[in-house]
């Protein structure tokens, strides 16, 4: 079993199933990463394992402990960090306010914890008193990223960082990323950049129709003519 553990998740928002039997993994230090076509159930994964879905079976665990009766906020608790896709910073709050936000389950001191985001994120400390919502799109994304931090997570979860970003950016934000699971986080990502994110990946999954389709290393994904050809533009 791994680190953090969605196992033969099954279930939906309450009408039809969305996931379907579906297991997602990752382990600390590691690199996890979910692609897949539009509406393949890739965000819905992710909520279920953070708690914001009813499974109707299947199990979720951290660190070997069963998590499937936590809700979110006692998820966040147990270790875990996630970053939705979407409305995932306070934009009339400063960068600063936001990380304080992010730190609203600490209750130490996270002063030190502030630190190490703007070393990881050195933009933000410059832009520390400007409102996020002033912010270009990737200093957004690592807001959101340094907020999720700031509770110091075992787990970052975060649903495509990328989107909308240049290239450059995208690069420079799979940089962090990798850093962050050199501090030995387990990171499980979801990417419309496939090919990409496989390549920082140590464990990739391609999700379709709520359902696991291939589940390997990132590189053998890469290396498959069948995965190249169907999900990755040949
Ligand atoms: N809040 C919701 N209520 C009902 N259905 C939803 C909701 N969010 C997503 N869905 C449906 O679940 C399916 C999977 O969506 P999603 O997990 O967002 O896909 P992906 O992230 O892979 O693009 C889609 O058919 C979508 O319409
Ligand atoms: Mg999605």
């Amino acid at each position: 079993m791994s680190f953090l553990s969605g196992a033969h998740m099954t279930g939906g928002y309450g009408g039809a199933d969305i996931l379907h039997d579906c297991t997602i993994g990752v382990e600390k230090g590691e690199i996890a990463v979910i692609v897949g076509p539009n509406g393949a159930g890739k965000s819905t994964a992710m909520k279920a394992i953070f708690g914001m879905l009813g499974l109707r079976q299947g199990t979720v665990t951290l660190d070997g402990r069963d998590i499937g009766g936590l809700s979110p906020q006692e998820r966040v608790v147990a270790g875990m960090g996630f970053v939705p896709q979407t409305n995932n910073v306070f934009r009339a709050l400063t960068v600063e306010e936001n990380l304080e936000m992010g730190a609203y389950i600490r209750t130490d001191g996270y002063r030190e914890t502030m630190e190490q985001v703007f070393s990881l994120f050195p933009i933000l400390r410059e832009k520390r008193r400007q409102p996020a919502g002033e912010l270009s799109g990737g200093q957004r994304q690592q807001v959101a990223v340094g907020r999720a931090l700031m509770t110091k997570p075992k787990v970052l979860m975060l649903d495509e960082p990328t989107a909308g970003v240049s290239p450059i950016v995208m690069d420079e934000l799979f940089d962090k990323i990798l850093d962050v699971a050199a501090t030995g986080i387990a990171i499980l990502m979801v990417e419309q950049n496939a090919r990409q994110a496989l390549e920082i990946a140590d464990k990739g999954y391609v999700l379709v129709q709520g359902r696991n389709r291939y589940t390997d290393t990132g590189a053998a994904l890469l290396a498959d003519p069948e995965v190249r050809r169907t999900f990755l533009g040949g």
